[in-house]
């Protein structure tokens, strides 16, 4: 790893998917509050990120980047103080064009002194999005030549974030252009694989296909990223547990986007089960490819640091069906009901419309 951190994949929570760019010091410490209380820290989620929309409309007049004084009347020093005293971290979130997605300032030209800036406020995470890239792009797109490859304008971050000395986790967020999962270890420590997430069956099911062919360039330091969570934004439940059970098996780091201040015990329990982040998190780092893929029923498998294997049988249809496969006999644990079996090695399961079940084999 280039940078040493990111050994597994990052968890936590970022306020974009519940707020947009309506985000506040009030929501950031109410949320550190609550991932405290409700036992998501100590579950592992340590990240509490910033996206964009913190940020004041123009530079200061020595050029810095400066918050919004009515969003942050305080500053981000005195937030990451609070997060930090609070056995928490904070990300936030910039740009590798000339304005942010929400249009405001972006970092290119000015990594240096930006990164130097995040690491004197405290931050060990940034977000580093991709809009306006160059002279004559939009918010998405550039006439050909009229941006720097995202590989080099996201390299100059990661140099400037290096030179910190500051341990600072590298999130791109290039939504899989330019085939980012060939180069991107070595550049960040997780990278976006495609366009953004919606709180939807079709959405995440588009993510997740997109992404899981993609297993043989993620692994420990580096880590393909699907987007972040929308377990509590509207789905069902039955939706919201398959997307932690495909984004356990993709090894996709877990940043939570709901809001966390009402989330139900129901999201809480589901987020918190240890033994499904234990797989999310497991020290190989070896993510999920796909054993049989046939009428929209994927068997998925992932080998294990301690020689197990986890496996999942996902149903992507709209009726129930059994998924079947063959591994190894021995020990069957249902990682969401906690059942535990002996196989000889056959594993079927009656999974409903849009479900999971994720297995551990020992
Ligand atoms: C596009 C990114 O993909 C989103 O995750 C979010 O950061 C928005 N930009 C913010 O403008």
């Amino acid at each position: 790893g280039y940078n040493g951190l990111a050994a597994t994949p990052p968890m936590g929570w970022n306020d974009y998917n519940a707020y947009g760019l309506d985000v506040t010091d009030t929501l950031i410490r109410e949320t550190a509050d609550a991932m405290v209380a409700s036992g998501l820290r100590d579950a592992g989620y340590v990240y509490v990120n910033i996206d964009d929309g913190w940020q004041a409309t123009t530079r200061d007049s020595d050029g810095s980047l400066r918050a919004d004084s009515t969003r942050f009347p305080a500053g981000i020093a005195t937030v990451a103080e609070y997060v930090h005293a609070r056995g928490l971290k904070l990300g936030i979130y910039s740009d590798a064009g000339l304005k942010t997605c929400g249009g405001l300032p972006g970092s290119l030209g000015h990594e240096t002194a930006d990164a130097a800036l995040f690491a004197a406020w405290g931050i060990d995470y940034v977000k580093y999005d991709n809009c306006y890239a160059g002279p004559g792009c939009d918010q998405i797109s550039c006439p050909d030549g009229t941006a720097a490859p995202a590989q080099d304008r996201y390299a100059r971050m990661r140099d400037a974030l290096l030179a910190t000395g500051r341990p600072i986790v590298f999130s791109m967020s290039s939504w899989g252009t330019e085939d980012v999962s060939r180069w991107a270890a070595g550049y960040g420590n997780l990278w976006r694989t495609t366009g953004d997430i919606q709180a939807t069956f079709a959405s995440m099911l588009s993510i997740y296909r997109q992404t899981v062919g993609l297993a043989e360039y993620t692994g420990p330091y580096g880590w393909n990223d699907p987007d972040m969570l929308q377990i509590g934004n509207g789905m069902t439940a039955t939706e919201d547990r398959t997307e932690l059970t495909l984004w356990t098996m993709l090894a996709a780091p877990l940043i939570i986007g709901t809001n966390l201040v009402d989330a139900t015990p129901a999201t809480i329990a589901l987020l918190t089960n240890r033994a499904v982040i234990a797989v999310d998190q497991d020290p190989l780092g070896r993510a999920a490819t796909l054993v049989s893929s046939t009428g929209g029923l994927d068997v998925l498998t992932r080998p294990l640091a301690n020689g197990d294997l986890a496996v999942a049988l996902f149903n992507s249809t709209d009726q129930a069906a059994t998924i079947s496969t063959t591994v190894a006999a021995g020990t069957l644990t249902d990682l969401w009901t906690g059942t535990t079996t002996t196989t000889t090695g056959a594993i079927q399961a009656t999974v409903p419309a849009h479900g999971s079940v994720l297995y551990r084999v020992g």
